[in-house]
């Protein structure tokens, strides 16, 4: 277990809890039926794997998980709050202060430069240092010599650092990232694991990223499965990883 000196928040509330969560979407003909009945609880500093395979609703979860979108039944309680029934001004005020994300597709802003995108959620938060810690984050991720680049001048490995040093620049309690390592060699991935795992080790970040890579999703200190909507959590394998 992670010591607990660097956590965000004191509450001994889960960071996490989701019950009985169901998202369905009304289709020309039917209803498909996208998540089916997700329950979990993630503890704050955890870090936490999602596998499944293409389509078996991974992002649609995270998106529910994040306050991005509202679920068709079922609750998500995050660091306190009851998200699935808050407005969506309410949503965007606590995702701002409290939710980094990753997306799959990164979500870059493409007419600012990398500095600028970094820069852009600590501005809008009132940061008088945005620019320091934004070029700080991103030499962090290796990007140093990129500052200036606009997201279309940069390769995808490099808009996806971006993305993940803009989510880490308003100091989120959770984090959010969807295929975090997806685009890149394995180097290049590796490097951005570590820095992932880094910052949940120092900053007490609690992480939940859906990954298909079997190396990060090991470092993770639990993961769940999906498949056709359902989550599951096989038996922890004792110490899989030191
Ligand atoms: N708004 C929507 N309307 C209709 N179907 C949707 C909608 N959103 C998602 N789906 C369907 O729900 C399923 C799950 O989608 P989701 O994007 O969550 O999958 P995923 O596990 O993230 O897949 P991948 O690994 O390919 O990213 C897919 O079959 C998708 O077509
Ligand atoms: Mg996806």
């Amino acid at each position: 277990m992670n010591q607990m000196t660097n956590v965000k928040a004191d509450r001994l509330t889960p960071m996490l809890r989701v019950d009985n969560l169901t998202h369905r979407v009304r289709l020309e003909t039917d209803t498909l039926t996208i998540l089916q009945g997700v329950s979990l609880e993630i503890n704050r500093g955890e870090s936490v794997a999602i596998v499944g395979r293409s389509g078996s609703g991974k992002t649609t979860l995270l998106g529910l998980l994040a306050g991005l979108d509202t679920p068709s039944d079922g609750t998500v309680e995050l660091d306190g709050a009851m998200i699935s029934q808050l407005s969506e001004d309410e949503r965007a005020k606590l995702r701002a202060h409290r939710v980094g994300f990753v997306f799959q597709s990164f979500q870059l802003l493409p007419a600012l430069s990398a500095l600028e995108n970094v820069m852009l959620p600590l501005e809008l938060a009132g940061s008088e240092s945005a620019e320091g810690r934004a070029r700080e984050l991103l030499e962090r991720v290796g990007l140093g010599e990129r500052l200036n680049h606009s997201p279309r001048q940069l390769s995808g490995g490099e808009q996806q650092r971006v993305a993940i040093a803009r989510a880490f620049a308003s100091d989120p309690s959770i984090l959010f990232a969807d295929e975090p390592t997806g685009n890149l060699d394995n180097r290049t991935g590796q490097s951005v694991s570590d820095l992932l795992m880094e910052l949940n080790r120092e900053q007490g970040t609690t992480l939940v990223m859906v990954t298909h890579d079997e190396h990060l999703a090991a470092r993770c200190s639990r993961q769940f499965h999906i498949e056709a909507g359902v989550l599951t959590e096989p038996a922890a394998v004792e110490e899989l990883t030191h």
